[in-house]
């Protein structure tokens, strides 16, 4: 049985515990009608999984308010994240089958709960991918993405010691909230989990601090760039990419992106300034890290992760995550700390699980290497910053959008994004509700005639 399914069964026979002031696994409305579903019968589109490797766009019901503080949106543009691929491929735990995903959205309030007092009908926001209740020891200090009260589940405690905030669309590993891949979506706590946007930023640009943007910065912040370092980063897609940007405004000297594939050219058409390392076309017998050393005197200062745990380079780890022997390869995080200088420090944004065979932990004790679980970034610290920027144009989102699709499409978009066809990464999904496209958007590609 898969290691998500035995995941889910354990839950179900030791429970949740009962820390989470939210209700739990309302991944669909139609998990219960009566409780959770719009009472006008109204149905919706929305982006449902099936099973592991399988999506499917499905009519479901329209959620309604359960709880004082929630607010129901009305879905003007959504996209799809690296993250939705671990939950696509079944490598995150605990999916079931009918879960609408999505944790990357905005919208348009439709309605909401007596508690909301600081939004009404008809405000344009974009939500904050994680839950926060906005009043916990953890959102206090803005890490919203490790608020105590949003997500009760045991397993999640019992393997990290600990548990993140509950999430959109991510598994009921964080708590089982329907996503915002949908026509609609039930924002718990909308008085704190949704910004509202300015006139001058368009939704097209708005949407990305749902997540991207502000994880990027967070990566950054959080490993500790500094004037003058120089940083490599592991991973060209939207994340990468945007942690780049971001690595030159915090004053990295240099940045180094390394992939294998199209979006390395794609990052030096559009962000010139940065260097590439194809790791595909390395002759054989020379590693990542040689090359690194090679093009830097001692190596980078800064290394950067934002790939994910589940691609293994080799065999070994290719076999050892089949047989279930780890959940994560090692062999990124060991690139990185080989790589960087004596002291260097090393981030970890991209997705990582559980355990990992053969990390290299003589090289980081002996030469100093300080290891940063970047974690979950914290949506609310950093949103209301990026918004600014946005708006003053310090930053352009869309440079990293590739195609806009529609909401009825989604799931044959998913397949293409997984499999990087089509020069796809990052999208925007437009809706019914959604405004015609702003100025810099790419136009409506449709898939299926
Ligand atoms: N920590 C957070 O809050 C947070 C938030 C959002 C996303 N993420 C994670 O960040 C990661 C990146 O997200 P994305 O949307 O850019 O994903 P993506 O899947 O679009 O991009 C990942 C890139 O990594 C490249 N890659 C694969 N193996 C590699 C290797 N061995 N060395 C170098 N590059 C390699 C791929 O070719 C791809 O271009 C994902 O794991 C995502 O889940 C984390
Ligand atoms: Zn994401
Ligand atoms: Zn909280």
């Amino acid at each position: 049985m898969a290691l998500s399914q035995a995941a889910a069964l354990v839950e179900k026979a030791i429970g949740h515990s009962s820390n989470a002031t939210t209700a739990q696994d309302i991944t669909n409305p139609a998990r219960d009608r009566a409780k959770y579903a719009d009472p006008s019968g109204e149905k919706m589109k929305a982006l449902v999984w099936m099973g592991k490797n399988k999506v499917e766009v499905q009519e479901v019901p329209k959620p309604r308010v359960v709880e004082d503080r929630d607010v129901v949106l009305k879905v003007t543009g959504s996209t799809v994240c690296g993250s939705d691929l671990h939950l696509l491929h079944g490598t995150v735990v605990e999916m079931e089958k009918g879960d609408i995903l999505g944790h990357e959205f905005c919208g348009v309030v439709e309605s909401m709960g007596p508690g909301v007092k600081n939004l009404k009908v008809g405000d344009r926001v974009v939500a904050s991918f994680q839950i926060a209740c906005g009043e916990c020891y953890y959102c206090k200090k803005k890490q919203s993405s490790q608020c105590e009260k949003t997500n009760s589940n045991t397993i999640e405690n019992g393997m990290y010691g600990g548990r993140t905030a509950g999430m959109f669309g991510y598994s009921h590993f964080t708590g089982g909230f329907a996503g915002g891949q949908a026509e609609y979506v039930r924002v718990p706590y909308g008085d704190v989990n949704l910004l509202k946007l300015p006139a001058n930023v368009p939704d097209e640009k708005g949407l990305y601090l749902s997540d991207v943007l502000c994880t990027s910065w967070n990566a950054v912040v959080d490993t500790g760039v500094q004037k003058g370092d120089v940083v490599a980063i592991w991973g060209a897609g939207p994340i990468g990419q945007m942690a780049a940007d971001f690595a030159f405004i915090n004053g990295a000297s240099r940045v180094i992106m390394i992939d294998s594939n199209w979006r390395l050219d794609y990052v030096k058409s559009k962000y010139p300034k940065v260097e590439t390392l194809d790791y595909s076309t390395l002759p054989r017998g020379t590693t990542v890290s040689a090359k690194l050393n090679e093009i830097v005197e001692r190596g980078p200062d800064v290394a950067i992760e934002c790939v994910a745990g589940e691609y293994a380079k080799g065999w070994a780890h290719y076999f050892e995550l089949l047989l279930g022997m780890e959940t994560d390869t090692s062999e990124i995080v060991n690139e990185m700390i080989t790589s960087v200088k004596n002291f260097g420090r090393c981030g970890i944004t991209g997705v990582y699980v559980g355990y990992t065979n053969h990390f290299n932990i003589g090289s980081l004790m002996e030469r100093g290497i300080r290891l940063i679980g970047n974690g979950q970034a914290p949506v609310h610290m950093f949103w209301e910053k990026l918004c600014g920027m946005i708006e003053s144009s310090e930053i352009d989102p869309l440079k990293m959008v590739s195609h806009r699709v529609s909401m009825d499409e989604l799931d044959t978009v998913y397949y293409k994004f997984e499999k990087k066809e089509d020069g796809m990464q990052k999208v925007f999904v437009e809706t019914k509700f959604s405004a015609p496209p702003c100025a810099g958007s790419p136009t409506l590609t449709r898939f299926n005639k």
